[in-house]
């Protein structure tokens, strides 16, 4: 069962784990759209939550995600530091193997590939609470004697061809016209097409503990840039790299490094760290699709 089939992560897993035949179930907050492999779940409903009895692993994908909404709404800090924990907990108490979604800005972007068991050093509040969620999450797990149970997964930034800024420059370079991207920008890309195999590797193997998905490299956007346009075959002239501080753009959540060290998850799962070319392939068969 995927909690948070409808988002973009969970989408992928969703069609990943049906490409490998198994069985699998989406919960979603809309419920018209309730059916036999779609299950009713609000976590700001006060019902208690409970897996059919045929689920035995689930993904716990769905979390209160905007930045903005995490820094000004105490709900976001709600839905992420308690009820989606909750949830955890009650999936565990019922037998379940569960996966618990996190990120790497709990790391905050000052250390190059951090180890999937390194301390967190939290910047933004989504970052603050995505590490406190992963705290509660590991507590319920201890009271319930079900580590071997629970694995914590952390993800970097990522795309696919709907996500930005990859529609606007494909717009801009189709109009011949360039794109500044930022030099001071790093991250460390995923296909959502790589996330959703990878995590439904890692639920095949029945994993425990902290895991990480990641890009191989931390790029920035001038690099990513030039690394597309050069697969389209676009000339580099329309790319004129420029930075956030001088365009006076505040951004949020803005690391020195990005990338996750996958040492651990590596060695257990046999998933290595997605390189950029591998990434840019999965951007060009979704822009050609
Ligand atoms: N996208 C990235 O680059 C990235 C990077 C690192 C980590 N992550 C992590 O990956 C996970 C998924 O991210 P995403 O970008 O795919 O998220 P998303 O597209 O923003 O989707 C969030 C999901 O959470 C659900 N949700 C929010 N509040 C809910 C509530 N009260 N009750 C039930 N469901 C609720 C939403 O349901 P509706 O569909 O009904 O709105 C939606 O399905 C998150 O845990 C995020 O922290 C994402």
């Amino acid at each position: 069962m995927v909690v948070g089939g409808d988002s973009f992560v969970g989408g992928s897993v969703v069609e990943a784990l049906r490409r490998r035949g198994h069985r699998a179930l989406a919960s979603t907050r809309r419920r018209e759209t309730v059916d036999a492999d779609r299950v009713f779940l609000d976590f700001e409903t006060p019902e208690a939550f409970r897996a059919p009895p045929e689920v035995k692993y689930a993904y716990l994908i769905a979390a209160a995600t905007n930045y903005d909404r995490c820094e000004t709404d105490p709900m976001a800090r709600v839905i992420n530091v308690d009820l989606i924990p909750r949830t955890v907990a009650s999936l565990l108490e019922q037998g379940l193997h569960v996966t618990f979604i996190s990120t790497n800005s709990v790391f905050g972007g000052e250390r190059p590939w951090p180890h999937e068991d390194d301390p967190h050093a939290p910047g933004i509040a989504y970052a603050q609470q995505k590490s406190d969620g992963e705290a509660v999450v590991l507590a319920a797990a201890d009271r319930l004697g079900a580590r071997d149970r629970l694995n914590i997964t952390r993800l970097t930034k990522i795309m696919n061809a709907t996500v930005s800024p990859v529609p606007g420059w494909v717009a801009a370079w189709k109009r011949g016209e360039a794109v500044e991207p930022f030099e001071d920008l790093v991250f460390a890309p995923i296909s959502v097409n790589f996330v959703g195999e990878a995590l439904a590797t890692l639920g095949e193997k029945r994993l425990s503990g902290n895991l990480h998905l990641s890009g191989a490299e931390n790029v920035s956007y001038v690099a990513f840039a030039h690394a597309l346009a050069s697969r389209l075959g676009v000339d580099k002239a329309l790319i004129k790299p420029t930075t956030s501080v001088a365009k006076g753009i505040h951004i949020a959540f803005k690391p020195r490094y990005s990338g996750l060290g996958m040492t651990r998850t590596t060695q257990l799962s046999g998933v290595e760290p997605q390189p950029l070319d591998r990434l840019i392939d999965d951007l060009v068969v979704d822009l050609r699709s």
